[in-house]
């Protein structure tokens, strides 16, 4: 069976042309002084970081899950630096063969993170044999075939796995309960998402004010990789249509002709409500049939779109199907009928 990339990174490699992949890294905070926002999760690893560097262990294995662009990544590497350990970064679809992990895991040094990206995409068969290696830092492989195969056990060094998922509800019940650590990254306030853009900003040279930033933050979805992609299309804007400055003014005109919403919902999202509303009468609609009326794929709808819609209050995930809330409607301009059937206004 092929194995499908994942949403997040077919989002990267088809949004993120390769100088806006050297871009994210130039942007990523390396420290948690530089994180803005996630006071808890930062709170918990931080402690976690203190006390395994007091007690000279390495760190729990640790699991991040939530949507696409709001810093699992960025986590993952800041703890490896705090820990002063060295990173070795792969994601659950390059893992191909049970001998790709092998090889991943026996090449660590004591203390070593092993990052896995999209863990929830790797092959069951493989996973498999993650239990023992971070349970008990071992690895039984079969060597030979037929009647001369048999198993052998390898001691590893310790290690830590960090995990990154979109999805943790597809993680198989073994592998979610080795993490002793399991981590939630929640989409940002539109305070902590200023501050990432102010300091994108002063990265990239933009002047800006803080009420351009505000404007910036408000329209980006919660999310950080939306906030310093729209910072550097406003920037554009700015620079040619006006003194380069960006302010509120700029911020708007900029996101308007982007068709960003002042909700900060993009074309996508609209189409999903209306298909919700117009096509299916206000839903309940299943996901598959969803995703054919607006042409996406089901795992970007479930994975990158529905999240934010359902968080600020646009959609509703029923056991029947999606169901579009008053709020889409008059979103829409549009009036719940009494029957369910939506009318124009
Ligand atoms: N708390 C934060 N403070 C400042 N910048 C942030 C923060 N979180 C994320 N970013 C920025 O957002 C970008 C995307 O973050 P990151 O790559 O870590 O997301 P991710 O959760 O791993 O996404 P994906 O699921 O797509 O892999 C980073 O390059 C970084 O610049
Ligand atoms: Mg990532």
């Amino acid at each position: 069976m092929p194995i499908v990339n994942s949403v997040a990174e077919r989002m990267i490699s088809e949004v993120l042309t390769k100088p806006d992949v050297v871009l994210e890294q130039t942007l990523r905070p390396s420290l948690f002084s530089e994180f803005a926002g996630q006071p808890k999760v930062k709170e918990r690893l931080d402690i976690a970081v203190q006390a395994a560097k007091q007690r000279g262990e390495p760190l729990d294995h640790i699991l991040l899950n939530g949507p696409p662009g709001l810093g699992k990544t960025t986590i993952a590497n800041i703890l490896a630096k705090a820990m002063g350990a060295n990173l070795k970064s792969t994601s659950g679809p390059t893992i191909e063969k049970a001998g790709d992990l092998a090889g991943l895991l026996t090449n660590l040094e004591e203390g070593d993170v092993l990052f896995i990206d999209e863990i929830h995409r790797m092959q069951k068969t493989i996973e498999e044999y993650l239990y023992p290696a971070m349970e008990d830092f071992k690895l039984d492989i079969i060597i030979d075939q037929g009647p001369n195969a048999r198993s052998i056990r390898l001691n590893l060094p310790r290690f830590t796995l960090m995990g990154a998922t979109t999805r943790s509800g597809l993680l198989s019940a073994p592998l979610l309960t080795r993490f002793p650590i399991r981590e939630r990254v929640d989409y940002y306030q539109v305070s902590d998402l200023q501050i990432i853009l102010i300091r994108s900003a002063r990265l990239l040279n933009i002047e800006i004010d803080e009420i351009g930033a505000h404007e910036i933050a408000r329209r980006s979805r919660g999310t950080p990789r939306i906030a310093n992609n729209l910072l550097r299309r406003v920037r554009d804007y700015a620079q040619v249509r006006s003194d380069g400055r960006i302010t509120r003014e700029t911020a708007d005109a900029a996101l308007a002709m982007l068709e960003i919403d002042q909700n900060g919902l993009d074309e996508m999202d609209k189409r999903i409500l209306e298909a919700v509303i117009l096509k299916f009468g206000g839903g309940p609609v299943g996901l598959g049939s969803l995703a054919v009326a607006v042409g996406e794929e089901s795992d970007t709808l479930e994975e990158v779109y529905e999240p934010y819609l359902i968080m600020e209050g646009y959609l509703r995930r029923t056991p029947q199907g999606r169901v579009a809330t008053e709020l889409s409607h008059k979103k829409l301009g549009l009036t719940v009928a009494k029957d369910s059937q939506p009318n124009l206004i």
